[in-house]
């Protein structure tokens, strides 16, 4: 089942992808009905113009996220942050700029379309401490202990396993580190056939986390400190074609929904002296710390790799 929505979510962006490979379209992965394309109220001015104006027109054209992540992280001269689902790389570009010479910013993406995509858009805008993985973001391609900040911009609601994301960003997040991600959310109880249709507007191919539930996760899976801070609320009305063309009766459901998905900004912190859902200082956590081992190569200018948990300040003098 999992892999089965992978799948489709893959074809999806890899489609998407290729539209601005070859043309220089702007990127959507929505299937027929309002609310795609320049007008698209999820997609439009995430960034300000003057951001995007450094950037390569593809990396604007392909920005398919719901927020802004890099505008809310605080990114620090020298940090490696991670951005999970890096599409056309917007995100991982502007990272790269924040955290200078000295730091690196790794985009992770499923689909090689995309992959290709932000590699020339990295090459077009010259970004050096800049690099694109291939890997699934249940499964991080990097090791244990090696990222200051992970980022995200409409990937995780994406995503059929949710509980093993937030373990693997957990997993390679040093002590300390920052989960600093844009996501899609809903508030309160939506009913199922309307909610199915409202994400299927919002992320192409969705299931978005209630925000109590994708904040207990935060904690099961050991962050602290989660929050969650609403940044654009949809309203029914920008959906109505598309939930008409689904064939809602839009009218009989409004007031119930209206202003219950949202995009928000989501952050949780990595304990200092981290500990995983056992107990065991450090341990990795879940399926992705085998294929880190075996990918440790990819986070060589990562610097990072320590495996040692004894990073607080008490314990490390
Ligand atoms: C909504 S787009 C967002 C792209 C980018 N973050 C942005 O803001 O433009 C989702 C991206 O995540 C990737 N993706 C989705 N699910 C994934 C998964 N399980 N593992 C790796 N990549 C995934 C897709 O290939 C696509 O490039």
């Amino acid at each position: 089942m999992s892999n089965d929505v992978r799948e489709i979510v893959r074809e999806r962006y890899g489609r998407a992808a290729l539209r601005v490979l070859e043309g220089k379209e702007r990127a959507s992965c929505c299937g027929t009905g309002g609310g795609c394309g320049s007008a698209d109220p999820i997609t439009r001015d995430l960034y300000d113009a003057v951001t995007t104006a450094t950037l390569p027109e593809a990396a604007v054209l392909a920005s398919l996220g719901c927020g802004n992540p890099t505008a809310l992280a605080e990114l620090k001269e020298g940090d490696v942050v991670l951005d999970l689902g890096s599409g056309g790389g917007i995100d991982v570009l502007l990272s790269g700029r924040r955290v200078g010479p000295t730091g690196k910013a790794y985009g992770l993406d499923m689909s090689d379309e995309m992959l290709a995509l932000a590699r020339r858009n990295a090459a077009e805008a010259g970004a050096t401490n800049v690099e694109f993985l291939k890997g699934y973001i249940e499964r991080i391609p990097l090791p244990d202990d090696s990222v200051d900040v992970i980022i995200s911009n409409c990937v995780i609601n994406l995503s059929a396993d949710k509980r093993t994301v937030l373990k693997e960003a957990f997993r390679v997040l040093k002590p300390g580190g920052r989960f600093a991600v844009s996501d899609v959310v809903i508030r309160g109880d939506v009913p199922p056939e309307v909610r199915r249709s409202m994400e299927l507007w919002v992320g192409c191919v969705a299931g978005a986390l209630e925000a109590s539930d994708f904040e207990r996760l935060l904690r099961e899976v050991g962050f602290e400190n989660p929050s969650i801070e609403p940044t654009r609320i949809y309203r029914v009305e920008d959906a109505r074609s598309f939930l008409e063309e689904a064939g809602l009766d839009v009218d009989a459901f409004a007031q119930a929904v209206d202003g219950r998905i949202m995009a928000a900004f989501v952050r949780a912190t990595k304990p200092a002296a981290a500990r995983d859902a056992a107990g065991a200082p450090g341990a990795g956590v879940g399926a992705g710390a085998g294929a880190a081992a075996g990918a440790a190569g990819a986070a060589g200018a990562a610097g990072a790799a320590a495996t040692s948990a004894c990073c607080a300040p008490a314990c490390c003098s």
